[in-house]
């Protein structure tokens, strides 16, 4: 069963020993989700929903967070190299580890909320759930070492139906065809049961339903951003 966002909150409000863990440090928050589930817009809608409230706040991305990060994001979503998925696996560690050890922990090390639109969940999703790759725990391995241990404190999933989102990104204004944009429904929809199983397991991530309106949405985010800052929604 997904953790709705009643049990969000619920389990946010619950979470004390974690907030006085983590008081030292700033929020890892993680914003997950298959093609055109609204993530980048919600990662900026909750941007400036923090910083109105003084925060401080840096928003974050994978692939190409970094310098070194675009470069290997041009590789691989470019549609002339086209690497095979084992290479595409370790471009995407490569990615995370440059990002995790220059841009995200150090900006959470400085007490800076960190909000990051696609994390580990993307490449589970992605390469294990989708690709298929082989040896899943071995490559999960892989991905935790690649960001030294790091987890978020909250990841938003927003649940999108495959048709739904597919069709948002193609009528998206500037958006320009990749690797990713080849594949069929089926894809999408192994990534996003993988999405909604580690939404089930996982403590720290709540699923919303993100076929609503943008307004809808959002309005759930704040909800939970203020659960997870003030212990409770206004
Ligand atoms: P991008 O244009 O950033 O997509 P979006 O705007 O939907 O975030 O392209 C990133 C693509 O890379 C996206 O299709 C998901 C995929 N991806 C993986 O396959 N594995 C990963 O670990 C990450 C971070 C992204």
């Amino acid at each position: 069963m997904n953790k709705n966002l009643q049990e969000g909150l619920v389990l946010l409000v619950g979470n004390d020993s974690d907030i006085v863990a983590h008081m030292t440090r700033g929020k890892f928050i993680v914003f997950e989700g298959g093609e055109g589930s609204g993530k980048t817009h919600h990662v900026r809608f909750s941007q400036e929903y923090l910083e109105n409230q003084d925060m401080g706040i840096i928003t974050t991305h994978e692939p190409g967070g970094t310098q070194l990060g675009r470069t290997i994001r041009e590789t691989i979503l470019s549609t002339t190299h086209t690497p095979v998925p084992t290479a595409e696996l370790f471009l995407f560690l490569a990615d995370r580890a440059q990002h995790v050890e220059t841009v995200i922990q150090p900006a959470l090390q400085d007490n800076t909320t960190v909000l990051c639109d696609r994390f580990t969940g993307s490449t589970l999703a992605y390469q294990i759930g989708a690709r298929g790759l082989a040896n899943p725990e071995f490559i999960m391995q892989m991905e935790a070492y690649s960001r030294k241990q790091l987890e978020p404190d909250l990841v938003i999933y927003l649940d999108v139906d495959p048709k739904v989102g597919v069709g948002r990104k193609q009528i998206q204004p500037g958006h320009e065809m990749t690797n990713f944009d080849d594949f069929d429904l089926d894809f999408h929809t192994s990534v996003r049961n993988y999405f909604q199983k580690l939404a089930s397991e996982q403590e720290c991530w709540v699923q919303l339903d993100a076929n609503r309106t943008m307004p809808e949405v959002q309005q759930d985010i704040n909800s939970l951003l203020d659960t997870l800052f003030h212990g409770t929604s206004h």
